[in-house]
């Protein structure tokens, strides 16, 4: 089939490539020139495990095409997906749609023949509504479909989970569209995956709410792991045992920092303001972005206490900053509140992630990026393992604290409480 991705970020790359590679011919287009002509140039803009490999072999091919030029792309494909962000607005919590807006009414002037239109972009309900209504201003709604098809795939996980997913929900009332979107998604369906269709509306509600769901499992054994940590009680034993339950199952329920990236924020949000819209009070979905927001802080008391309450000038080493690991996404990670909070109270601040330096502190007072882990925890006070990367997970922390002994804060639960005692360290980590 000939395919359209609008806008080539983490869920347009990654989608573009993999319908790619599964034989259709894509065009991927991004209005960002740089992004653009460093894909032409065979560089890819974000770091995605595996990525590469596809966008290079499906390029060289041929299926895969990068381009600004939304009218070209539109004009030679049949099936149009909207990727583009959908960012938590300035002015409030709901979502700043106008990148949505601005593609639909771009790709109205575009429309010759017939196309399926759809939003992979994470939508409130009712958007497609009006994207419909704003391409009916210029184009016949019989040359045209609208249809949601929301986007599940993990940041770092995303090749696989575009390839496993474990369903596809398609929203839309009109079969043929329906069943052309069918025979798209046919080899990742014969792979076992559940392609589940339903309204258009029922799409877009199915992703906010599968979101929130998540996030709040998260929530959910955070607040636990801190009642477990003035009870001593170890929480990963309470994950296991709830975990085994199958109502509930044992997926999101490991401990660690506020939940961020570029999704669950935003969305947790942006669904409230629907349910506020609808005079519906979604008060549980309120208190875990609440709940989220205190952890942040909650952490940064943590570390207030581990070193006694004395910052100033103390040197605190980061361990990745990324929101998870796998992902070069900095978006609502916990370390944009923690590090700018210390530095501001006279900490020297050093870092170190797998995916190098970070714009976002870049204006900050005594913060520095390292490119190794022993530059970054040399002569520190306190060490912080705040993403969990593989390469974190069996460090030699005598070596590294040769020089100086630091203290170990663990927000990732990485290492054994009963092993790093034993081996005499200043261990601290979440809910243990
Ligand atoms: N990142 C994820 O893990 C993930 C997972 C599921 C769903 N989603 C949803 O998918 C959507 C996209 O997310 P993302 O993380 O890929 O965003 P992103 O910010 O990485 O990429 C969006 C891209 O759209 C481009 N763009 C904006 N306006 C454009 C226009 N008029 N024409 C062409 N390109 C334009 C931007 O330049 C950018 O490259 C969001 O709604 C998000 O909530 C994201």
């Amino acid at each position: 089939m000939k395919i359209c991705m609008i806008g080539a970020g983490y869920v347009g790359l990654v989608g573009g490539a993999c319908f790619a590679d599964l034989g259709n011919t894509v065009y991927c287009v991004d209005k960002n020139k740089n992004k653009i002509s460093m894909l032409n140039n065979g560089e890819i803009p974000i770091y995605e495990p595996g990525l590469n490999e596809v966008v290079k072999k499906n390029y060289l091919s041929k299926r895969l095409k990068f381009t600004t030029d939304l009218s070209l792309a539109v004009s030679s494909s049949d099936i149009i997906f909207i990727c583009v962000g959908t960012p938590t607005s300035k002015k409030n919590r709901s979502a700043d749609l106008h990148f949505v807006f601005k593609v639909a009414a771009e790709i109205a002037k575009s429309i010759k023949k017939f196309k399926i239109i759809i939003c992979k972009s994470t939508v409130p309900v009712t958007t497609g509504d009006k994207i419909e209504k704003i391409i009916s201003k210029r184009v016949n709604k019989k040359l045209f479909e609208v249809i949601s098809n929301p986007e599940f795939l993990r940041e770092g996980e995303a090749i696989r989970d575009f390839r496993f997913p474990d369903r596809i929900v398609v929203g839309s009332n009109n079969k043929k569209a329906i069943n052309k979107l069918k025979s798209l998604y046919e080899p990742l369906i014969k792979k076992g995956a559940k392609f589940f269709s339903t309204s258009r509306r029922g799409a877009e509600m199915i992703k906010y709410a599968s979101n929130a769901f998540l996030a709040t499992k998260i929530s959910y054994i955070n607040e636990i792991a801190n009642l477990c940590e003035k009870i001593n009680v170890n929480v990963e034993e309470v994950s296991i045992g709830i975990g085994l339950d199958q109502r509930i199952g044992g997926r999101f329920l490991r401990v660690g920092p506020a939940y961020g990236g570029s999704c669950f924020p935003k969305d947790t949000k942006a669904l409230t303001v629907t349910g506020e819209m609808y005079n519906t009070d979604l008060s549980i979905i309120k208190s875990v972005i609440k709940s989220n927001e205190k952890r942040k802080i909650l952490l940064t008391t943590r570390v207030k206490r581990i070193l006694s309450n004395k910052i100033k000038n103390k040197k605190i080493s980061f361990l990745g900053v990324t929101f998870k690991p796998n992902t070069d996404d900095m978006r609502q990670s916990t370390s944009l509140t923690m590090i700018p909070f210390l530095s501001k109270n006279g900490a020297k601040i050093t870092y170190y992630d797998p995916t190098g330096k970070k714009n976002e502190f870049s204006s900050l007072k005594n913060v520095s990026f390292c490119n190794t882990i022993d530059n970054a925890c040399n002569n520190a006070d306190l060490v912080i393992i705040h993403t969990e990367w593989e390469e974190f997970k069996a460090l030699d922390f005598k070596k590294l604290s040769k020089k100086k002994k630091f203290k170990i804060f663990d927000i990732r639960n990485l290492y054994s409480v009963k092993d790093m005692k034993k081996k005499g360290f200043n261990y601290y980590s979440i809910g243990r």
